[in-house]
């Protein structure tokens, strides 16, 4: 299973990681190191370290860590080997053919496949004379054959079994269709079409493979159970990473995107010339998918329906965007429209014009401020001048600020200065609950280092060790000779510390440079990040020899004392000795 390792180096070496992790997250250089807001969890403040020295990255506040290919692998969704494949890819460089493990990829492809022949069916069937009722519903719906064709729309039959039977007629295992999620299976253990009789509509992700579907109802359908099914998680697709439509979109909103709440709303607005429209799969706007649209555009105009439900889903849209570098606008739908209706009922143009009047999440946030408070009464501006300037706090960029606060008091006829401390008082205090807020994330990060390490109790000192050990290890191999005769593996307190010094032992003495993708393939990604964090803390010092020299001695002493008080046959009498003999050393050694 394993790619040779100067191909892995070559492939490394081309992908050089501060370029690599730039692709996705805003770096700032901060001494020889860079940082930025972690792709892996959300914050405002970074934590996230890329360490072009040691070709690393760690985040401090999730715990995240690893090389270039450990970020691919948790950004790209990828496991190992599918990271280094597309690194390859990316650089050029051409992968020795056999040798590997590649069952995931694998399946990855058949569902793929499967995926492709199962819209190729559903469209056929749409095309078809029996699929007329689905036909007439979407022309009569406003979509023009061109639109469902670029779309691949379809229908599903009314049948349990059209499908499978299709699908097997092409040499596809039933078992590999239902971990596509196409067919389901009963408690009886038979399987059967989850789509019927609904018009379909195929899900493509950035690369252009069908990775899901949702079916619609026709309406009027009491039988259906429920108006759409949706594809669930699969090994190739994850709804909250992805959207409908960014297929197209993908390469028409490098200025702006459009998010919609339905697969109907992006593909009317394609129709109709707005080929940037994209809508989340069913689920809340996620922070995955804000990453994903941040690789493509600049900003991001929310068009949620006019209902409570929407204006619930542009509030939490505008906090998951805040501070993404994104530029963020609202447009509300007049009379509780969905894009859909409203671009049929007025034209593109008219369309147009309300994209045009779009306002920033600001704008809108102090509009919905005024809702139900009398501006006519001193009482009520005194009570709306409050919610702007809370409003306006959460800005971080300082002319904004003053932009608003401006036009608020021209507007309300209050103080400049007045209205200025306010927000500055406001955001004071945002800034200790934030500050608050990180820290105790921070103190509860995803991975605990506990988790990672849960012999840890046993023996905190001795870990503690270990993990200088390994950090001064890291950044000085040449002490390697120094530390194996007096600190045999099996010495080491701690399995993961233990499993960690045998790869340092089994990479120097093989004569290999000691790299973190030596470790990546042995360890779990938290285990990798724990990893980085040890190397690139500044543990070592100046005296790393005499450093060394001290953690091993603490190690070898709480050896000696869990394997005396572990074990039932050794004597009282014995440990004591043994602690003796350990205050003695101490003393002649210092
Ligand atoms: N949705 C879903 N499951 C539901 C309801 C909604 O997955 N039970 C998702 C679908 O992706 C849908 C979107 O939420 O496209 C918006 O729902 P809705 O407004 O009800 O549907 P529309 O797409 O507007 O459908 P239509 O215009 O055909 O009624
Ligand atoms: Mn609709």
């Amino acid at each position: 299973m394993a790619i040779p390792e100067d191909v892995i180096r070559e492939i490394k070496y081309r992908n050089d990681i501060e370029t690599a992790i730039s692709q996705y997250v805003n770096l700032k250089r901060r001494g020889k190191n860079l940082v930025g807001l972690c792709p892996f969890h959300s914050e405002k403040t970074p934590s996230f370290t890329v360490y072009p020295e040691s070709a690393s990255f760690y985040c401090f506040g999730c715990g995240a860590g690893g090389d270039v290919f450990t970020f691919t692998g948790l950004i790209e969704n990828l496991d190992y080997i599918e990271s280094v494949k597309l690194l390859a890819e990316r650089s050029g460089v051409t992968l020795p053919q056999d040798g590997y493990d590649d069952s995931m990829q694998r399946l990855k492809n058949t569902i793929y496949d499967i995926n492709r022949e199962t819209a190729r069916f559903f469209h056929s069937h749409l095309m078809s004379p029996d699929g007329k009722w689905a036909l007439d519903y979407l022309l009569g719906r406003g979509l023009s054959l061109s639109t469902i064709k670029r779309f691949g729309l379809g229908a599903a039959p009314d049948s349990w079994d059209s499908l499978i039977n299709h699908l097997k007629s092409k040499g596809f295992s039933v078992n590999d269709m239902y971990t596509a999620n196409v067919v389901g299976k009963s408690q009886k253990g038979s399987f059967y079409d989850r789509f019927r009789k609904r018009i379909m509509f195929p899900i493509i992700n950035i690369r252009g493979n069908v990775v899901a579907f949702s079916g619609r109802a026709m309406p009027g359908d009491d039988k259906a159970g429920g108006k759409y099914v949706n594809t669930s998680d699969t090994p190739v697709y994850k709804k909250s990473e992805n959207l409908f439509g960014i297929n197209y979109a993908k390469n028409n909103c490098s200025e702006r995107v459009i998010l919609v709440e339905g697969n109907m709303d992006v593909i009317s607005l394609h129709q109709a010339g707005f080929n940037y429209a994209v809508a989340p799969l069913g689920t809340a706007f996620t922070s995955e998918q804000v990453n994903l649209l941040a690789r493509y555009t600049k900003e991001i105009v929310l068009m949620l329906d006019a209902d409570a439900a929407g204006q619930k889903a542009i509030k939490r849209a505008t906090q998951l965007l805040e501070n993404t570098g994104l530029e963020v606008k609202v447009v509300v739908i007049p009379d509780g429209k969905d894009p859909d209706e409203f671009i049929k009922k007025n034209g593109p143009e008219r369309f147009r014009a309300l994209l045009e009047g779009a306002v920033s999440d600001i704008e809108y946030k102090l509009l919905m401020a005024a809702d139900g408070i009398n501006l006519e009464s001193d009482d009520g501006r005194l009570r709306y001048l409050s919610a702007a300037a809370e409003v306006i706090a959460t800005d971080d960029d300082v002319m904004t600020r003053d932009i608003y606060i401006g036009r608020l008091c021209e507007k309300y006829g209050v103080s400049r200065t007045a209205l200025t401390a306010k927000v500055d008082e406001l955001r004071r205090k945002n800034y200790k609950m934030r500050q608050k807020k990180e820290i105790s994330e921070i103190i509860r990060p995803k991975f605990t280092k506990d988790d990672i390490n849960p012999e840890r109790r046993r023996s905190p000192k001795a870990t503690a060790a270990e993990e200088t050990l390994i950090a001064v290890l890291l950044q000085h191999p040449d002490f390697y000779d120094n530390v194996k005769e007096k600190l045999p593996p099996e010495k080491m307190v701690t399995g993961l510390n233990r499993r960690i010094y045998e790869i340092i032992s089994a990479t120097i003495e093989s004569g290999r440079s000691l790299d973190i993708s030596v470790f990546s393939e042995k360890l779990l990604p938290a285990e990798i990040g724990y990893l980085v964090s040890l190397q690139n803390s500044d543990k070592a010092g100046k005296n790393a020899k005499t450093v060394l020299k001290d953690c091993i001695e603490v190690i070898l002493e709480e050896d000696i004392i869990l394997n005396n008080s572990d074990s039932n046959n050794s004597s009282l009498e014995d440990w004591a000795n043994a602690l003796q003999n350990m205050a003695s050393k101490k003393k002649k050694g210092n």
